[in-house]
């Protein structure tokens, strides 16, 4: 673990730390919440168990950083592609002196000095590592192990704590105290080369046209390979550079290993000519990169086969991080770390060139991640898209719903106290700064079932969506689904992409897997090769997407109108002309994509 601060200043003077002995301060709640149902009290939490807290100091000017990120990303204004560098988005991201100051009196106050933390590139963040014991004291709590009903997983997590008066208005969350959330990697079914029907051969059997004229094999409608998106995308014949620059980069969590010999059986069964090249592996807060076979996983191969195969010979970079393990209430694991996302915006953050371009097919229900640390996240990814970095995640595979595959468990209820029915969008996709990225099926394409989609109920309609939202919420017949979502949330996905039968080799196996984790890598890949463009003729990245795809983009996407994405028992949306909260605003057609940003 980096240590990200080279501020030395020592604020507490002898005087204050002597006269730190207890004293009664009175604590008020700084945040409340209902435990998910599916979460149940075990015990009490080990006094001696270390938790990994992550307190969150106000960033009083993430305003302007969000203007500078939209004026940047909007092809129609003149800062458009003047990215910030690293140091003026720390700048705007860094928290008042005073706020660190208080926040460091705090701290010293148990006898927790400056050595004894890290701080985030901005110094936004502040992490510290403590027992229960002394977490339940400052912050007038107490701490519990919170099993799951489902998989028995386990956390230490509070439903509520406190903060001594003087210090609610220098921190604006701390965790993990009431984050229940689980980053779960979005695939779906992954189907074994014993399940997979023998492919009908098609001998010169006529080729598929979209309904954009695109001719593509007929194989590709029920198996995808990356010859099918290069042709199905318009991308077939582009060769992108090893050497401008450009650059690819996947994140992995959950001990999710990118497998190398599965990478190169992949790539001599359909990218034969990137075989012997690989990615760059980079470890964050530990995160371990096992190339034991027994050990792969289907989301990382599924993630690396499929974006670095469509994009090579563009270097790649795999970000494997640590963190998030369940808690063993009887093990003597070392800590129970929040979810992994922020600890990766860290890291990434205090890189001076991140990836132009960088997936992500992890995500979880909205409603587990506390409002206050959404946002934050969500900050975090405003960040990194000001430094010109484009962001897709996956949207989530339930459709309308919480993705619980057995809908009689599908409950779709509110966490909110009130235990009322209501869609359930996921996040990071929800967050308005990130491409969210749907899925499709077949060819001619149709919304796949599951593609996760909805509006969020932490984040409003971003401008970028103020005239594309409404057109679809204003056809929908009067008082449909009235109560069950927010019509004025963000709505979810973007964009979306092909996300079922991906032919990977997953353990030197051919299998099919699908979900809109295979989306986001196949969005992503064609949003690198456009990077790649636009660096071989002197331009700058895309950055944040969003602003472009809703306006000189759309004429490069293919609108997807049929199917739809069930989900809490209804039929969910409906893929519609323009865009919908089930494919967004359609697929990428790469070649006239291509032309609009160059
Ligand atoms: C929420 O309501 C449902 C249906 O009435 C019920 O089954 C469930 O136990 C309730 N959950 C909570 C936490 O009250
Ligand atoms: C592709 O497969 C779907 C589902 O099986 C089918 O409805 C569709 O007609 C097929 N497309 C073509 C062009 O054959
Ligand atoms: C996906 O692949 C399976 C197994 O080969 C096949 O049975 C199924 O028809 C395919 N699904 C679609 C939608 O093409
Ligand atoms: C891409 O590379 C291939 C193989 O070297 C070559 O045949 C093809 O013409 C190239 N395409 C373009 C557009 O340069
Ligand atoms: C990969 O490496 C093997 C063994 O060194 C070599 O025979 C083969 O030609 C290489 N393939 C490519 C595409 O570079
Ligand atoms: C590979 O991983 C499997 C499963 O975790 C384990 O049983 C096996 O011992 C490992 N093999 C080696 C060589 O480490
Ligand atoms: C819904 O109702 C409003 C006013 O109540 C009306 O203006 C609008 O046209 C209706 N929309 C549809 C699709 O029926
Ligand atoms: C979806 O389309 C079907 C068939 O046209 C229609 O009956 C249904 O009301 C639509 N649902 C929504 C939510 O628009
Ligand atoms: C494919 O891309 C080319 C540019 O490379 C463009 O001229 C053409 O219109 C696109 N084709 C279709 C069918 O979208």
């Amino acid at each position: 673990m980096k240590l990200l601060s080279s501020w030395l200043t020592v604020i507490v003077t002898l005087g204050t730390y002597v006269a730190a002995v207890p004293q009664p301060v009175s604590h008020r709640v700084k945040e409340r919440v209902v435990a998910p149902n599916d979460w149940v009290k075990l015990g009490r939490a080990p006094s001696d168990h270390v938790l990994e807290l992550r307190i969150g100091l106000p960033q009083p000017d993430i305003h302007l950083l969000e203007k500078a990120l939209y004026e940047v990303s909007d092809p129609y204004h003149e800062r458009y592609g003047s990215h910030l560098s690293k140091e003026e988005v720390d700048e705007l991201a860094a928290p008042h002196p005073e706020s660190l100051s208080a926040v460091e009196e705090w701290l010293a106050s148990h006898g927790i000095l400056e050595s004894d933390f890290t701080r985030s590139s901005a110094k936004d963040w502040v992490k510290i590592r403590i027992p229960v014991e002394l977490a339940e004291t400052m912050l007038d709590t107490t701490y519990h192990v919170w099993g799951h009903i489902h998989d028995g997983d386990a956390v230490v997590r509070t439903t509520s704590y406190s903060l001594p008066e003087h210090i609610h208005g220098h921190v604006d969350l701390i965790q993990p105290t009431t984050m229940f959330a689980r980053f779960k990697g979005l695939k779906s079914t992954l189907i074994w080369s014993s399940d997979i029907q023998e492919e009908i051969s098609y001998p010169g059997s006529s080729l598929i046209t979209t309904p954009s004229g695109i001719q593509v094999d007929p194989s590709c409608n029920s198996t995808i390979t990356i010859s099918c998106l290069k042709q199905l995308y318009n991308a077939t014949g582009y060769n992108s550079s090893a050497t401008n620059g450009n650059m690819l980069g996947i994140t992995g969590y959950l001990g999710q290993y990118a497998n190398i010999m599965d990478l190169q059986s992949f790539y001599a069964a359909q990218r034969p000519d990137a075989l012997n090249s690989t990615f760059k592996f980079v470890s964050v807060m530990g995160g371990l990169n096992s190339q034991n076979l027994s050990e792969a996983g289907d989301e990382a191969d599924l993630d690396t086969q499929f974006a670095f195969g469509l994009t090579y010979p563009t270097p790649g970079t795999f970000y494997s991080t640590a963190g998030s393990p369940p808690y063993i209430p009887d093990a003597d694991t070392p800590t129970d770390s929040n979810e992994p996302y922020v600890d990766w915006l860290d890291y990434i953050l205090s890189q001076p060139s991140p990836p132009q371009t960088i997936t992500t097919s992890y995500g979880d229900d909205e409603q587990t991640v506390p409002l206050s640390y959404a946002i934050r996240a969500c900050n975090g990814f405003a960040q990194l898209g000001a430094r010109g970095v484009s962001i897709m995640f996956s949207s989530g595979d339930g459709g309308v719903g919480d993705g619980d595959p057995d809908p009689t468990t599908q409950t779709c209820f509110t966490n909110d106290g009130r235990n009322v029915t209501r869609f359930i969008p996921g996040f990071p996709a929800s967050c308005p700064y990130v491409t969210a990225v749907g899925g499709t099926v077949n060819i001619p394409e149709t919304a796949v079932w599951f593609s996760g989609g909805g509006f969020s109920n932490y984040f409003p309609r971003p401008p970028y969506q103020e005239s594309a939202v409404p057109a679809y919420l204003n056809a929908l017949p009067n008082g449909t689904y009235a109560g069950l979502y927010n019509p004025y949330g963000r709505g979810i996905p973007d964009v979306s992409a092909q996300a079922w039968n991906f032919s990977i080799v997953y353990q030197q196996q051919t299998v099919k897997i699908g979900g809109t984790s295979a989306s986001s890598p196949t969005f992503a890949g064609f949003v690198s090769l456009l990077n790649d463009a636009r660096l071989s003729s002197g331009l700058p990245p895309l950055g944040f997407l969003n602003p472009l795809l809703y306006t000189k983009g759309l004429a490069g996407l293919n609108d997807v109108t049929s199917g739809n994405n069930p989900g809490c028992g209804t039929e969910g949306f409906n893929a519609t002309i323009g865009w919908d909260p089930v494919t967004g605003l359609g697929t990428p057609d790469f070649g006239k994509l291509k032309a609009i940003v160059l």
